[in-house]
C-alpha cells in the first residue's frame, strides 16, 4: 500500500559546507558530484513496500550474491529539478517517468514502485537538498536526480529477487557534453544495443552496458556518440546510447524512430513531438532508413539532425560517420534554426520562462 507512505529522514549532520557547494556549482559538469544526501525504500515479496527514509548519501552494504550483482536486474529513471524565477523548484512530467519504471520494472520482474511513493520520494529528495538546485538563469544547469531499483536477494539461482531496494540520489548537472552546446558527430556502431523481443524499451543498466563497446568504436573513429540500428536488418535507425534522435525534412516534418520495443520512449522525444506544429512542422513516428540520413543530407532533403534526451535536453548532430563513409555536417557551429528553437522552447517551460502550455511542470517545492 502507498497511502501516507513516509520518508524518514535523517539531516547529515556534517554537509558539503557553502562553499564548497558553491565551487560545484559553478561547474558543476554531469553527473561527477552527488549532493548529501539519498532516498531509500525496501520491498519485500510477502510485505511490499516500507522502510522510506531520508538519510545522508554515502555507501550502501549488500551482499555479494544479491542478484543485481550477477543477473542485473535494475531498471532506472532520470529527471531533473529546475528553480524558477520566483525560487520555488519544479520537475518536467514526473508521472511519465514514474510509469515508465513501472513498465521498466515489469519488464525486468521486479516490482511496480506506485507513482505516489515515487512523487514523494523526489519531494523529500529536494526538500533536503534544496541548496544543490542551481540558480534560476544559470544556463542549462539542473539539479538531475537518478531514481533506481534493485534485486538485493542473496541467492545465485535465477528467479526475480524477494527484495529490492529502491533509491533516488541527486547531482548537479551543467551540459553532459564536454564543451557546452556545439554539434556532436556520430558513428554507426557494428553492435547492437537491443534486440526484437529484448529490454530495448525498458530503462534498464544492461541496454547501457551493451552499448558501450559501440560507444568506445565510436570515439576510436573520432566520434562523440554512437548511433544504433535495428539488430535484425541493420537497416533502420534506432537512437543513441542514451538519447532520442529527429531529423528536420526540407518538406516540413519533424521525423523520428517509431516506438517499436527496441528504443526508448523518451519523455524529450513524446515532448517534442507535441512541439512540432509550433513550428509549423509535422510530426512523424515512422521506420527511418539510415540510408535516408547518409543520403538525405547530400540531396538537401533533410536540412537538420538532433538528439533528445533529460540528459541531453536538445542537441544538435553533426557528422555521421561509418565504417568506409561520411555524411557531412548540417549543423553548423551551433545547430540549427530548428533545433535550437525547440531546445529553447524546452528549456524555457522547464525553467518557467515561457508559458507551460501543455501543464508539463509539477512543483516539487
Ligand atoms: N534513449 C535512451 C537510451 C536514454 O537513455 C534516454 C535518456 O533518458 C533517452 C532516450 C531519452 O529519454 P528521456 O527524454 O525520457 O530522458
Ligand atoms: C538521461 O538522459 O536521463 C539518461 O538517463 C541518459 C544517461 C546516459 C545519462
Amino acid at each position: 500500500m502507498s497511502a501516507g507512505f513516509t520518508f524518514d529522514v535523517t539531516a547529515n549532520p556534517s554537509p558539503a559546507s557553502a562553499e564548497r557547494r558553491a565551487e560545484i556549482l559553478a561547474n558543476p559538469g554531469f553527473g561527477q558530484f552527488m549532493t548529501d544526501h539519498m532516498i531509500e525504500a525496501t520491498w519485500r515479496v510477502d510485505e511490499g513496500w516500507s522502510s522510506g527514509r531520508g538519510t545522508p548519501y554515502g555507501q550502501i552494504s549488500m551482499e555479494p550474491a544479491a542478484a543485481v550483482l550477477h543477473y542485473a536486474q535494475e531498471v532506472f529513471e532520470g529527471l531533473k529539478a529546475y528553480r524558477h524565477a520566483d525560487g520555488s523548484i519544479w520537475t518536467f512530467r514526473p508521472e511519465m517517468n514514474a510509469a515508465r519504471l513501472q513498465r521498466s520494472a515489469a519488464r525486468l520482474a521486479l516490482p511496480e514502485l506506485p507513482s505516489e511513493i515515487f512523487l514523494h520520494s523526489l519531494e523529500v529528495l529536494v526538500g533536503l537538498d534544496r541548496d544543490w538546485v542551481p540558480a534560476f538563469g544559470d544556463g542549462e544547469k539542473s539539479l538531475y536526480l537518478r531514481p533506481f531499483l534493485f534485486a538485493t536477494s542473496a541467492y545465485i539461482g535465477l528467479r526475480p529477487s524477494h527484495e529490492v531496494r529502491y533509491m533516488c540520489i541527486a547531482s548537479p548537472a551543467a551540459s553532459i557534453f564536454t564543451g557546452g552546446l556545439r554539434p556532436i558527430s556520430l558513428w554507426i556502431s557494428h553492435y547492437a544495443r537491443a534486440g526484437a523481443g529484448g529490454t530495448g524499451a525498458a530503462k534498464c543498466g544492461g541496454n547501457y552496458a551493451s552499448a558501450l563497446a559501440g560507444q568506445i568504436e565510436g570515439q576510436r573513429n573520432g566520434c562523440d556518440q554512437a548511433v544504433f540500428l535495428d539488430s535484425s536488418t541493420r537497416t533502420y535507425l534506432d537512437e543513441l546510447g542514451g538519447m532520442n534522435v529527429f531529423f528536420v525534412t526540407k518538406d516540413g516534418r519533424l521525423v523520428t524512430p517509431e516506438l517499436t520495443g527496441t528504443i526508448l520512449e523518451g519523455i524529450t522525444r513524446d515532448s517534442i513531438l507535441k512541439l512540432a506544429g509550433e513550428f509549423g512542422l509535422v510530426a512523424q513516428e515512422r521506420q527511418v532508413p539510415i540510408a535516408e540520413w547518409q543520403e538525405g543530407v547530400a540531396s538537401g532533403d533533410i536540412l537538420e539532425v538532433f538528439a533528445c534526451g533529460t540528459a541531453a535536453i536538445v542537441t544538435p548532430i553533426g557528422e555521421l560517420r561509418w565504417d568506409g563513409g561520411l555524411a557531412p555536417s548540417t549543423a553548423g557551429d551551433h545547430g540549427g534554426p530548428v533545433t535550437n528553437g525547440i531546445r529553447e522552447r524546452l528549456l524555457g517551460i522547464q525553467q518557467g520562462r515561457s508559458e507551460d502550455t501543455y501543464g508539463w511542470m509539477t512543483r516539487l517545492l
